[in-house]
């Protein structure tokens, strides 16, 4: 492993008042379409000895060589996470040690170079601060961080980068998704495109999962759905949608509540809000929470004998999105999500936000300001 660039080196530049841009309301704005003032940036030289002094700055547009190894190969990855303004004014980041965690996995896998994650964490943090009052007041947005390291050595050879940056931009944020009035999101499963297989790296956060998934999300959109839900194997077995993990509550052959979501096996991001909800649901008496393999069959059954009561995706962007309807084949699944009494959705919603916002303490939670 690379010996790490160190949060005491950082070094800080303050934008002037005159770079200062002004705030949008809460109300425009929207899913990364506006940046903060100041960002980070950490280089890489290989032979300079690795990692430079990370470096805080006013925003700024990049340079890079036309033949950087990330433009071409799609050698780089990014990572995405939430700074929150809780009840008491002080902003939390939500588990960050697992985001660094699978930022240097994806790392290791293109040969971009590693480093320690709490010192990362805590330049972020430093950022977080200076661009402090970015972060909304509002329970119903974020200050939504993004971390990228990309392959900036400018040669065609498909080889690990002797050069790097790794960066940091921040995006003040509300919903991901334009819904209508009861939130709900529709998904369209398509069988005929994947989105990973064994051995690739549908775990790994890296842009080349996301960005050969806009034809069919197009035409998945054509169809009035929001994103595709993609399946793997003849068994049509489900794995993710675009930008969340999946998760399914039915009355199992028990007669018992179960909240499910399709195991870690390789094809699936493995999301930070995805193992929260299975560590605080397991915790729930009420519930029986597994990781299983979910085939499209097993849906359209449980529809069927009306025991498919939810599904609804989590992430750090969507966080949760309750599932109204999946279109696949000749099925047009109406998911009764959003009838049920006292859905799980909402209860798991309500105690992330309960965590993420400081109404409770609880360790998942790190106070940074
Ligand atoms: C997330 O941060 O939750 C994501 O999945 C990123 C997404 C917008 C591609």
């Amino acid at each position: 492993p690379e010996i790490s660039f160190k949060h005491e080196d950082l070094k800080v530049r303050l934008a002037a008042p005159y770079q200062l841009t002004p705030k949008p309301e809460v109300a425009d704005l929207g899913f990364g379409k506006y940046f903060t003032d100041h960002m980070l940036k950490i280089n890489f030289f290989k032979q300079l000895g690795g990692w430079q002094k990370p470096e805080i700055m006013p925003f700024e547009n990049l340079s890079l060589h036309p033949a950087a190894k990330a433009l071409h190969y799609a050698i780089q990855l990014f990572e995405g996470l939430k700074a929150y303004r809780g009840v008491d004014d002080k902003i939390r980041l939500f588990r960050p040690e697992l985001n660094m965690e699978r930022m240097n996995l994806a790392a290791q896998r293109s040969g971009l170079p590693t480093f320690d994650g709490d010192e990362l964490i805590k330049c972020v943090s430093r950022l977080v601060q200076i661009d402090q009052e970015w972060v909304p007041h509002s329970e119903t947005s974020t200050l939504y961080i993004r971390p990228t390291l990309i392959g900036t050595e400018p040669t065609f050879g498909i080889m690990a980068p002797e050069s790097a940056l790794l960066f940091v931009i921040l995006s003040p944020v509300s919903a991901y998704y334009k819904t209508g009035g009861d939130g709900a999101v529709s998904i369209f499963a398509d069988p005929n495109v994947v989105r990973a297989f064994p051995g690739g790296v549908g775990n790994r956060k890296v842009g080349s999962n996301y960005g050969p998934t806009i034809e069919a999300t197009a035409r998945a959109a054509k169809l009035g759905h929001h994103q595709v839900l993609w399946l793997f194997g003849p068994n049509h077995e489900l794995t993710e949608v675009g930008a969340m993990n999946i998760f399914v509550v039915y009355i199992n052959e028990q007669g018992d509540k179960q909240l499910s979501t399709p195991p870690l096996n390789g094809l699936i991001l493995p999301g930070v809000t995805r193992r929260s909800i299975l560590e605080l649901a397991s915790q729930w008496e009420d519930l029986v929470v597994t990781e299983e393999v979910l085939t499209m069959d097993k849906i359209v059954e449980l529809n069927k004998k009306g025991r498919l009561l939810e599904m609804f995706g989590a992430g750090t962007a969507v966080v949760i999105s309750p599932i109204s309807r999946v279109g696949f084949l000749e099925h047009e699944i109406r998911v009764p999500t959003m009838t049920q009494a006292q859905p799980v959705y909402q209860r798991v919603k309500d105690t992330l936000l309960a965590i993420q916002y400081g109404h409770i303490e609880h360790p998942y939670a790190k106070v940074i300001s």
